[in-house]
């Protein structure tokens, strides 16, 4: 297989002084359904970010796609990032408006609250809008306003938004952080059958170890900004799970 993502010993220190990122080496192959763990400030957030470019990296090589994200600027990094899906913890959908406008906004690349919002009503879009909604579930929910969704249907609205640049890869952070065990689930079904059916590769960050187990094929943990495992979910034995997360609460692992 071929490989999608390749990092070679990325640093990110923050301008406050964080060292957040310590010389990480990574190569993601097409069709991995990579998941992220660490404890809080391990630094997944800021990886995900580097991947496309949403923070700059300090130093180091970031290759998606076989395009140098490190050196791309305004138009070239607007065509990179157009094949790769971000997914939020909060889902950073416009709540009064409805399903189908959020996933149509997919259609012109990542867009920030507090821009202005704008969003295509080509006929072939919202064709395909629709089609997204269906993929997740919620071909009838389309014209339902976001604030009258549940959490687990946000977040699905804003994987199917994600859908709308026809990405190869999904980077996903914390999806499910926010929703309760069973719709979290349910959420995480949906970015496995792209990954299956799709053969689209997904790098989601996760703080459950049962999530990790039951989706990814391949655990990749990061403590202060460095990794100390990478390798199968099932190979996360009591031992590693020590390693990783100190001496945390056994619910990290239940949930
Ligand atoms: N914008 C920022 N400016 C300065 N420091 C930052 C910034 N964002 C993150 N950091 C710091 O970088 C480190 C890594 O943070 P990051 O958000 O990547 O962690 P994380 O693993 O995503 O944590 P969480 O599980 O809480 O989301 C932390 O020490 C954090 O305080
Ligand atoms: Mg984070």
């Amino acid at each position: 297989m071929k490989n999608i993502v390749e990092i070679r010993n990325l640093h990110k220190i923050y301008s406050g002084g964080t060292h957040a990122l310590k010389g990480i080496n990574l190569t993601v192959k097409e069709g991995e359904f990579l998941i992220i763990l660490g404890l809080s400030g391990s630094g997944k957030s800021t990886l995900l970010r580097c991947l496309n470019k949403l923070i700059e990296s300090t130093s180091g090589d970031i290759i998606v796609n076989n395009e140098d994200v490190v050196k791309a600027e305004g138009k070239n990094l607007r065509r990179i990032r157009r094949h790769i899906g971000m997914i939020f913890q909060q889902f950073n959908l416009i709540k009064n408006l409805t399903a189908l406008t959020n996933v149509l906004t997919g259609k012109l690349g990542y867009v920030s609250l507090g821009h202005s919002i704008t969003f295509s009503r080509h006929k072939d879009d919202v064709k395909f809008a629709l089609e997204n909604l269906r993929r997740v579930g919620l071909r009838d929910f389309s014209n339902k306003k976001i604030k009258n969704l549940s959490g687990g249907q946000q977040q699905r609205v804003a994987i199917a938004r994600a859908l709308m640049q026809s990405p190869r890869l999904i980077l996903a952070d914390e999806p499910v952080a926010s929703l309760d065990p069973a719709t979290a689930d349910s959420v995480m079904k949906y970015l496995g059958e792209l990954n299956k059916k799709d053969n689209m590769t997904v790098i989601c960050s996760l703080h459950f170890l049962s999530l990790a187990r039951k989706y990814g094929t391949r655990v990749v943990a990061l403590k202060d900004g460095k990794i100390v495992f990478d390798g199968k979910p099932t190979d996360i034995d009591d031992k590693r799970f020590k390693e990783i997360y100190g001496e945390e609460t056994e619910e990290v692992k239940i949930r």
